[in-house]
């Protein structure tokens, strides 16, 4: 049975949904529906949708958009830090009101821009809820950012199902481009300071230029291309006691992973090790290229005055381990501030990075400065980029490293390479008490390389 073809056809929804219908929703009257699902504000919490929508709601449950106000990292920067110095700063003050845009869109959508605690919120609609990205209808010109979307609460939830509408879902081309997720992942602070850039990273990628979108890589199963293509499930996009929905070739999953997965994380970047002789005797070049092609824009991305990926570089023999140092900067700009691609060089990066970090790592990372000049971690103080080498989009970047093999070796050298990120550092995470983030391997290889024949 179709929904929309048969009148009368009844939604039955099955778990826990006792206290929010009192009995079903009859289709052809969308007037009708139980007035605590729709709630005063029109949205719908996301248990309504778990009747139908569970495997959906499952994923969502796991994503950091249902916990984006309730994320203790959030919390922790805007209560502890940003509210205080927001008190005394008319300018910064007007920024705070706007964190919960992104953060809580619902309570944004129905009270304005405002600060609020953690008690404020209605526990069943916190955090972008599926309502939030399905009753979107457009953003304020002239580009989608700073959580500038038009978002009116309906019945009819939009989205990608072409042609087969009926009062409770509608296609909508929105839905199905890189713009809808550019709304709260592209921004700029109350300096006019650009502090989130996934989406013009992205347009200005060749992704963007063969039309692959933000879902078709963090809404596939994997969470990146392969061989070029995203792999997706398919199934039935809902699952009801009464009726049946049809068997849809393309299901998106809602989990989107980042750095907060490590399923996403581990396989995005890869690495290929090669040594090579050189004129010096004794001296072995090593060469690493750290291959971004599967990422549709810079990496890190995002919330890029926090987020940290490095390289580390060893080579062991005989119980020995020896650390290689990254080569003093071969991409860099020869203005000093290039000292910051390689850990620990950088006069700021006692503050920016902490002991899990080894230094004479290669980074990549950007360095935000408040106006003071300073590096800050807080994206809302900052008036300029100190530095920036990030990877950027399908980059494959190398690495060069020399290695002079010690006399009178007698077994094979191991060289090693880490590719390892970290969302924030603990300089980071101690200052407001939080725990320690936990390093994610995003790419590992080895070469073992015979040193006697040399
Ligand atoms: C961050 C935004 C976002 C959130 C949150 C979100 N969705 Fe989606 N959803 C999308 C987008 C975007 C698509 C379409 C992707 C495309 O076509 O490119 C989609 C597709 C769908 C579809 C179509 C069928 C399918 O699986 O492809 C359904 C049904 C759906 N979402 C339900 C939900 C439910 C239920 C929730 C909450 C549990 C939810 N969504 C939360 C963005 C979101
Ligand atoms: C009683 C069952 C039921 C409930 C409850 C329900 N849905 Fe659906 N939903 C469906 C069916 C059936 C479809 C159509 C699936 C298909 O055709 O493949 C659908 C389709 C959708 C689509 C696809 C839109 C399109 O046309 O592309 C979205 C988005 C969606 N639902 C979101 C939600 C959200 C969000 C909630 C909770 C607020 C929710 N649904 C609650 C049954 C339900
Ligand atoms: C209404 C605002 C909003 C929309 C729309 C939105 N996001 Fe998000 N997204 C957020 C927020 C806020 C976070 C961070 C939550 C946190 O960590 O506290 C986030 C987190 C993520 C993450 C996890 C990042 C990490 O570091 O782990 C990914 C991936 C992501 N979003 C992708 C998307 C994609 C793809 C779309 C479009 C289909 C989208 N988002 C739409 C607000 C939004
Ligand atoms: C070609 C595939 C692809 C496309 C297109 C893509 N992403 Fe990603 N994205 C990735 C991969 C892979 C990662 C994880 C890389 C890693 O962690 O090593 C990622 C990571 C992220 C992160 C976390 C970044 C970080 O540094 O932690 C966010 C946020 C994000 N993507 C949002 C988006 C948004 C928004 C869009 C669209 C404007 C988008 N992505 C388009 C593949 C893609
Ligand atoms: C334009 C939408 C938007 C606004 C406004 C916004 N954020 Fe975010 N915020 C995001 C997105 C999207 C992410 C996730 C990006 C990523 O994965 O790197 C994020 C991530 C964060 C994180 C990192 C969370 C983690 O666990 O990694 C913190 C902290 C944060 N935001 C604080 C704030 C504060 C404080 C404000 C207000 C000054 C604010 N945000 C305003 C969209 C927004």
């Amino acid at each position: 049975m179709r929904p929309n073809t048969k009148p009368g056809w009844v939604l039955c929804t099955t778990m826990g949904l006792g206290m929010l219908f009192t009995g079903c929703i009859a289709a052809r009257q969308p007037s009708k529906l139980p007035e605590l699902a729709v709630q005063t504000t029109g949205f719908w919490p996301t248990s309504t949708c778990r009747g139908c929508h569970d495997q959906i709601v499952a994923q969502h449950l796991e994503s950091s958009h249902e916990m984006s106000f309730t994320n203790p990292v959030f919390q922790a920067q805007y209560q502890q830090d940003l509210l205080p110095k927001a008190a005394g700063d008319s300018d910064l003050h007007a920024e705070a009101r706007e964190c919960i845009s992104c953060h809580e869109p619902i309570t944004f959508a129905t009270e304005g821009p405002n600060v609020i605690s953690l008690e404020a919120v209605n526990p069943e609609m916190n955090g972008v809820t599926c309502d939030v990205c399905h009753t979107i209808t457009g953003y304020r010109a002239p580009k989608p950012q700073n959580g500038n979307y038009v978002i009116v609460p309906s019945e009819t939830k939009l989205g990608p199902l072409q042609g087969q509408g009926d009062w409770h879902h509608a296609y909508s081309e929105l839905q199905t481009k890189s713009e809808i997720c550019a709304v709260c992942h592209e921004a700029v602070n109350h300096h006019g300071f650009q502090i989130k850039a996934t989406f013009t990273e992205w347009l200005e990628s060749d992704f963007a230029r063969q039309g692959i979108q933000c879902q078709d890589c963090h809404m596939n199963v994997d969470g990146f291309l392969t061989a070029g293509k995203p792999r997706f499930s398919s199934g039935k996009a809902a699952r009801m006691t009464l009726g049946s929905a049809p068997e849809r070739e393309r299901l998106y999953t809602h989990q989107f992973p980042g750095a907060h997965s490590r399923t996403q994380v581990e396989g995005a970047i890869a690495l290929m090790i090669e040594a090579k002789s050189t004129e010096s005797e004794g001296m072995i070049r090593i060469e690493i290229t750290v291959d971004n092609t599967r990422t549709g824009h810079s990496m890190p991305s995002g919330s890029v005055d926090l987020r940290l990926l490095w390289l580390e570089v060893t080579a062991s023999a005989e119980d020995r381990v020896l650390i290689l140092p990254a080569e003093a900067a071969v991409h860099d700009v020869p203005d000093g501030t290039s000292l910051y691609s390689i850990a620990g060089l950088g006069v700021f990066d006692t503050r920016l990075l902490g002991p899990e970090i080894p230094k004479g790592s290669r980074i990549y990372r950007a360095i935000f400065a408040d106006d003071s000049g300073q590096a800050t971690l807080d994206s809302y103080d900052a008036v300029e980029k100190l530095f920036d080498n990030r990877l950027k989009a399908a980059e494959k970047r190398q690495e060069l490293y020399r290695l002079m093999i010690p006399e009178g070796l007698e077994s094979d050298l191991l060289i090693e390479a880490t590719l390892k990120y970290l969302p924030y550092s603990s300089t980071f995470t101690d200052r407001f008490g939080l725990s320690k983030p936990e390093a994610v391997i995003v790419a590992q290889q080895k070469m073992l390389l015979p040193t006697h024949s040399r």
